[in-house]
């Protein structure tokens, strides 16, 4: 069983060598990371890693990159041959030339792998996550979160006995906090939490965007413009490497060409950090936020852990020692922590290791006839998995026909701050009186995905396990269709 690190940008596999060391897998290129981006050729061939990456330029209409940013919504990716691909198959395609490269490398045919995903990945985006591994034909034993990998790979090769890390998790398209609490050859993750799309890959947006307004003040040339479409890919790769430059340097050039326009644009580190200040300020909150639910203070910290390539940017981990008063370790490798981690934890080296659910379940309730509508929390976030609770609910007027379920994921008392997962009619036995209990049980398994049930405590009493049909996810018969798909494409 390997271990795989499914990111927006990089993706790495790694597994256990003989003498019990964690080790990254590596591709067809000799490279340890594959970029997550997916071509389609002429013929129907589909590329995966740095080849598409490579032609992105030129080829843009046939790329897919940064899929990871949609898994969970319905968004499709229509690629020149008309193919429209669900976020799923694109992810079943990386994973499909993540395994056949690890394949190539162990000299093993490999059937199950752990993937991991951001511990702030709701619902929605574990099963999409999931069910990918099915398309891609891998048994998807565990999705374990990325900063609770990366703090058991930092254990592991720290040989820490006891202490609490709080893994600083900055990637290309996700923002992770977690603490976690390590106790011999147990892991136990305290509290959680994160943004959803905010990393590397919006930075470089912020580059590009000071380009497209220098360029549009000095020439009157708007880079945003269809015209310039294929300028605008290059552009976004220049922004990049600009930016990763910055990391080790106070200025960076960007040369640009489009049009007729030939310039250098020069961007200096403090340009950058002004750029970038909002977003660091936004992760800093949700810190101070873990900290808080965890009970604790940075004394209670031994080890202030920095994971994801964009936390290599200088700056931040400046603010991260101002914040916390200690020095931010870079001693793993940032961009290989989480799969060396999921190797390990693939291998069961670890005798426990107890994660938290990142987001509050519950459903929409009243709290009497009439009464508005509120979000009533089954499973406060933070419980530590796997989770079962309930709660109790009372049917509001005599022979209801039904009862409405709706699932809530979000913390909020408020409907508008909370997601709605899925809506679940219950259809009644006639002669319910009003006021009969209904109790709603929730079940949260290790790998953070939901199974509801109901007990309606009637004469005689109606107990059921709820499917529940999750209004972002593909379903069986759609999981099927797409598999067939795939299963005729070669993956290069
Ligand atoms: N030296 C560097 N300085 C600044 N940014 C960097 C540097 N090296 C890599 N990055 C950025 O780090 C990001 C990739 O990091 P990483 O591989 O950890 O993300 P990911 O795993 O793909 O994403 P996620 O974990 O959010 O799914 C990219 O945006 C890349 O530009
Ligand atoms: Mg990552």
């Amino acid at each position: 069983m390997i271990g795989i690190d499914l990111g927006t940008t990089f993706s790495a596999a790694a597994y256990l060598d003989p003498d019990g060391n964690p080790q990254l897998v590596s591709n067809s290129r000799g490279a340890r990371l594959t970029p997550s981006v997916v071509m389609e050729e002429d013929d129907g061939t589909v590329v995966v890693g740095e080849d598409a990456r490579e032609s992105m330029v030129l080829m843009g209409d046939a790329v897919v990159s940064t899929v990871k940013d949609y898994m969970g919504t319905d968004r499709k990716f229509v690629l020149p041959s008309g193919t429209a691909y669900t976020p799923e198959q694109v992810s079943a395609l990386i994973l499909k030339k993540i395994v056949k490269d690890a394949e190539e490398f162990l000299g093993e045919e490999i059937r199950q792998a752990v993937v991991t995903v951001p511990a702030y990945f709701n619902d929605a985006q574990r099963q999409a996550t999931k069910d990918a591994g099915r398309m891609a034909g891998l048994d998807v034993a565990c999705m374990p979160n990325e900063p609770t990998a990366a703090a058991l790979y930092y254990a592991w090769s720290s040989r820490m006995e006891k202490g609490r890390i709080l893994v600083y998790d900055l990637g290309g398209g996700t923002f992770d906090a977690s603490i976690v609490e390590i106790c011999g050859k147990q892991a136990e993750v305290v509290a959680t939490g994160g943004i959803r799309k905010l990393g590397g890959h919006f930075f470089d947006q912020l580059i590009l965007n000071y380009a497209a307004d220098y360029l549009l003040e000095k020439y009157g040339l708007d880079v945003y413009d269809d015209e310039y479409i294929d300028e605008l890919q290059e552009l976004s790769l220049k922004a990049e490497n600009c930016k990763i430059q910055l990391s080790s340097r106070t200025s960076a050039q960007m040369v640009i060409k489009i049009g007729k326009v030939r310039e250098k644009l020069e961007i200096t580190r403090a340009q950058f950090e002004k750029m970038i200040a909002g977003f660091y300020g936004r992760t800093e909150s949700t810190v101070r936020m873990v900290l808080q639910d965890a009970g604790m203070s940075w004394k209670d910290i031994d080890k202030l852990l920095l994971v994801g390539g964009s936390s290599k940017i200088p700056y931040i981990a400046e603010r991260l020692r101002e914040f916390s008063g200690m020095e931010p370790s870079h001693e793993t490798n940032p961009d290989e922590a989480v799969a060396l981690g999921a190797a390990l934890y693939a291998s069961g080296l670890f005798e426990k290791v107890q994660d938290v659910c990142s987001h509050s379940l519950g459903i929409v309730s009243r709290r009497g006839a009439g009464a508005e509508k509120y979000n009533s929390v089954i499973i406060p976030r933070n419980t530590a998995l796997p989770a079962r609770m309930s709660r109790d609910y009372y049917t509001g007027t005599n022979d209801m026909k039904k009862i409405c379920l709706e699932i809530t994921e979000g913390e909020d008392e408020d409907l508008d701050y909370v997601s709605i997962l899925a809506g679940i009619e219950i259809l009644l036995p006639p002669g319910i009186p009003r006021n009969t209990r209904v109790t709603v049980e929730m079940f949260l398994n290790q790998n953070q995905l939901l199974h509801v049930y109901a007990r309606i405590h009637a004469e005689p009493e109606i107990y059921k396990e709820i499917e529940i049909p999750r209004s972002s996810n593909l379903d069986e018969s759609e999981i099927a269709e797409q598999t067939t798909l795939l299963e005729r494409i070669v993956v290069q």
